[in-house]
């Protein structure tokens, strides 16, 4: 009879058989006449145990040489015991060397301390390490729980365009490619404009992609190539932004606290300050936020935008994500809604989350008077002729309409706890880092 291979994450199912697991050795300990190979297989950390006097000489001594990270089948029976890390051990019977890897050209990885730039080097080997293995768990729980979250609200996903004739978000930021011939194209900073057009066919649609944003900022909220999800709602204003941006934080941190408490665990994130995590949000104007960082001793002068220092000032504020609204126009996208009684002012909102972590979501109104946005278009100087689409959407069946967009990574690194964005993101790019 064949031995069944299984998976780690499957052991307590076979609790008493003897099975194959397929694998890396992620660490072995010896002690006298028995050796405890620990396995990683993807799914869990499973220790192994392997007796001398049970074994024969051959097979000891093969494991009893095995190197970190050598590819490896063990067989051999699973039995439950509570203090083993996951909870099952197995005793060993046999084992298949896919590959030993000779101690003379040994897995660079090793547990001592490795500085930043050499584990970022070797991201592709990092990423076999348990912390980035749970951070990217978690990344993966976030993922499903915001598409679960659209998708059971009524809103439809359309996919929008990575390669745009035109800037989004303000025309510095953009990487330009060559599109054929003499045409320029640059890659999308965002999805919104499109979406705008995509609901007022569905009415409530959402996208989800890699955006790209040539920022020559070098901090730890900033890559140049993000996943953003952007939800857009026709007949919708400023408030049901603000209920859906809060209702999806919320539903994503309880999934997460739900189907992740491992890696969280993992990650020693404390958890009681995502269990805090519920609606409503605070909310606060612009006005009011200058004026408490007057009061904390920031530079900021009324009309300037939040640096980082300022969002963190704010978000550790409260043990809640703080919404931010009523920037003034200028310093945000020429779409913005202004604010009826105060045109200085546009309808929108930034999530900033807690604990520092700042901006997660941006977004708010749009304008949907035509002659208002062609005139923020000119204001702008931005190139009329490619957002003579964009127009016809106020020309035909213009509605009040907004939505935001949510980085993912920003997400991530604020439920995980990191101090810096780039673990979020199996490979990140940033101003100086596109290898590997
Ligand atoms: O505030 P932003 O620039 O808003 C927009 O792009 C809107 N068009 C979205 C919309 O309304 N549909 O970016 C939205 C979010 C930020 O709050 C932040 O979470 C993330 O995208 N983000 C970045 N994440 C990582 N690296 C960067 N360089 C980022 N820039 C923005
Ligand atoms: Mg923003």
């Amino acid at each position: 009879m064949k031995t069944e291979r299984i998976t780690i994450g499957d052991a307590s199912k076979h609790v008493g058989e003897t099975v194959q697991v397929p694998g890396w050795l992620y660490n072995l300990r010896k002690s006298g006449k028995i050796v405890f190979p620990l396995l990683r297989d993807g799914t869990g950390l499973m220790q192994c145990v392997a007796v001398k006097s049970a074994l024969p000489e051959a097979v000891f001594d093969t494991i009893k040489d095995l190197t970190q990270e050598s590819s490896v089948v063990f067989t051999g029976k699973i039995r439950a015991d509570q203090r083993a890390p996951g909870g099952y051990e197995m005793d060993v019977e046999n084992v298949d060397v896919m590959q030993h890897i000779p101690e003379s050209d040994p897995y660079p990885i090793t547990p001592k301390d490795h500085g930043i730039d050499f584990l970022m080097d070797h991201r592709h080997l990092w990423l076999r390490s348990q912390r980035q293995h749970a951070i990217l768990g978690v990344r993966h729980e976030v993922i499903r729980a915001v598409r679960d979250y659209f998708d059971s609200h009524g809103f439809t996903l359309v996919d929008t365009p990575i390669f745009t004739p035109a800037a989004c978000e303000g025309t510095t930021t953009l990487f330009e490619v060559n599109y054929f011939e003499d045409e320029k194209a640059y890659l999308a900073q965002s999805g919104q404009l499109y979406n705008e057009a995509t609901a007022m066919a569905f009415g409530k649609v959402y996208c989800f992609g890699p955006t790209f944003r040539a920022e020559k900022s070098k901090t730890r909220r900033h890559l140049t190539e993000f996943w953003m999800v952007e939800p857009e709602m026709a007949y919708a204003t400023l408030e049901d932004v603000k209920r859906v941006g809060e209702e999806m934080i919320v539903f994503v941190v309880n999934r997460v606290l739900e189907n992740r408490r491992a890696e969280l665990k993992a990650l020693e994130r404390d958890v009681s300050k995502l269990e805090a995590i519920q609606t409503p949000f605070p909310r606060m104007s612009y006005d009011d936020a200058v004026k408490l960082l007057q009061s904390k001793g920031s530079e900021i002068q009324w009309g300037g935008d939040f640096g980082g220092t300022d969002e963190t000032l704010l978000s550790q504020e409260h043990n809640r994500p703080l919404m931010v609204d009523g920037y003034p126009s200028a310093v945000k996208a020429f779409y913005m809604q202004p604010e009826p009684s105060r045109p200085e002012v546009a309808l929108c909102v930034d999530i900033l989350a807690p604990e520092g972590y700042g901006e997660i979501i941006g977004g708010g109104q749009r304008i949907h008077d035509y002659d208002l946005l062609l005139r923020r278009i000119e204001e702008h100087k931005l190139p009329k002729q490619a957002f003579d689409w964009y127009l016809d959407l106020r020309r035909f069946g213009t509605v009040p309409h907004g939505g935001f967009g949510m980085g993912i990574e920003r997400c991530v690194a604020w439920i995980c706890g990191l101090e810096h964005i780039r673990e979020t993101i199996a490979f990140p790019r940033m101003l100086y880092r596109l290898h590997p």
